[in-house]
């Protein structure tokens, strides 16, 4: 079995790769990233030398790169994470996020189309069903929610699966899809919420948390995602949509204030500061068809993830210094600078 994995430099596709590689001694996998901001070589360290393992620099959106490697590899499995993953990116300039997450999907699936595939994964995100309100706890996403997005970024991700379920319909190509709620874990990128608040507070910087703080998000360990969609690539329904999720719903300022006590670090560092444009309030998901076709449930409950988490990033210091000692300083100056 050949698995070419997109954005595998980038946090849930390296995880995914580090999950696939020790469970399958029997597959080849080979990871295609254009590495990006998101995208570290250092990330995929622990693997660069298996003998199962490829790692391509390559965009998904150039067209001759990646018919090049499928006729190179002729992968069995696409699995698609490379995308522009973060919103107040997209809030901020758009334009990339339309042509790496669509245009980019795309041309994947015509590759697909044109060398035969026995599955080709979209990797897509609760957010594309938009906001749920917080006075209706009863309500949650399945995966027959309608889509209504709010950020460029969600809308994004929504077209990309509009756009591979087309291919399943018009050209059979034979997809799955699953939306995932907010990941957190190893290696994600200090722009999102959970590392961004260790790294800061580890530097006894101020925690800018967003609007209130009361934002709800539903949390998953990597790890769980990661063995959500090897059970889809493996007993998935060819054509279907699965929700993925644990009924894990925390809010903000719930998290960093934990992570001020894992820290030994003052609440003072909390800062409130302007919030994020179209802010979606609330995601949940309904994991009922995963667990009812799949028997997928989260096996890592959020009390042991974000200790290990948290640990993680005391442990591995050098990857996430070396991360904001560079681009990120400008990046992070124009986010937050005047907020
Ligand atoms: P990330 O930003 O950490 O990594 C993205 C990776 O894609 C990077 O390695 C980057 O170099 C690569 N990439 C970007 N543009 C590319 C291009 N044009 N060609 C090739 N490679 C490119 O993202 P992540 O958080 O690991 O998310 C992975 C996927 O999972 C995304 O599709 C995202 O929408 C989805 N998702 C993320 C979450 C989450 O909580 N992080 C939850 C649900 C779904
Ligand atoms: O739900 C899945 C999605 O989760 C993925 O599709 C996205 O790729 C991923 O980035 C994530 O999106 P969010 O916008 O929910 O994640 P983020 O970590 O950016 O923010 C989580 C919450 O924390 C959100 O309500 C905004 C808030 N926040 C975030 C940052 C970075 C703050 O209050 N302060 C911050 O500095």
């Amino acid at each position: 079995m050949t698995i070419i994995v997109t954005g595998g430099a980038g946090f849930i596709g390296s995880n995914f790769i580090f999950y696939m590689l020790g469970k399958y001694s029997n597959y080849r996998v080979i990871c295609l990233d254009r590495l990006t901001y998101a995208g570290n070589l250092s990330t995929l360290k622990q693997v660069m030398d298996h003998p199962n393992f490829r790692f391509v620099k390559a965009d998904i959106c150039d067209r001759d790169a990646v018919y090049q490697l499928f006729e190179q590899e002729h992968p069995d499995i696409v699995v698609n994470f490379a995308a522009e993953s973060h919103v107040d990116r997209s809030i901020d300039q758009p334009d990339i996020f339309l042509h790496t997450n669509i245009i980019g999907t795309a041309t994947l699936m015509d590759a697909c189309r044109r060398y035969g595939i026995r599955r080709y994964h979209q990797v897509s995100t609760d957010e594309v069903y938009g906001d749920l309100p917080l006075d209706r706890p009863d309500l949650l996403f399945t995966e027959e929610t309608p889509i209504r997005t709010s950020s460029p970024y969600s809308s994004s991700k929504a077209s990309a699966d509009l756009l591979t379920l087309a291919y399943h319909r018009t050209y059979d190509l034979p997809v799955t899809i699953s939306r995932c709620s907010n990941n957190y874990g190893p290696y994600q990128f200090p722009e999102k919420l959970i590392p961004l608040m260790i790294v800061n507070a580890l530097n006894d910087k101020p925690l800018p948390v967003y609007g209130k703080g009361l934002n709800v998000r539903d949390w998953l360990y990597v790890e769980d995602h990661c063995r959500a969609i090897d059970l889809i690539l493996h007993k998935g329904h060819v054509g279907d949509i699965y929700n993925i999720g644990g009924h894990n719903e925390m809010r903000n300022i719930d998290i960093v204030k934990l992570i001020c006590k894992h820290l030994g670090k003052s609440e003072s560092l909390i800062t409130y500061v302007a919030d994020r444009k179209g802010h979606d309030m609330r995601y949940a998901i309904d994991p009922t068809k995963i667990f009812n076709e799949l028997g997928w449930f989260p096996e890592t409950t959020f009390a042991d993830g974000i200790k290990k988490t948290i640990q993680w990033y005391l442990d591995n210091r050098a990857w996430w210094e070396d991360i904001i000692s560079g681009e990120y300083q400008e990046y992070y100056a124009k986010i937050y600078g005047n907020r």
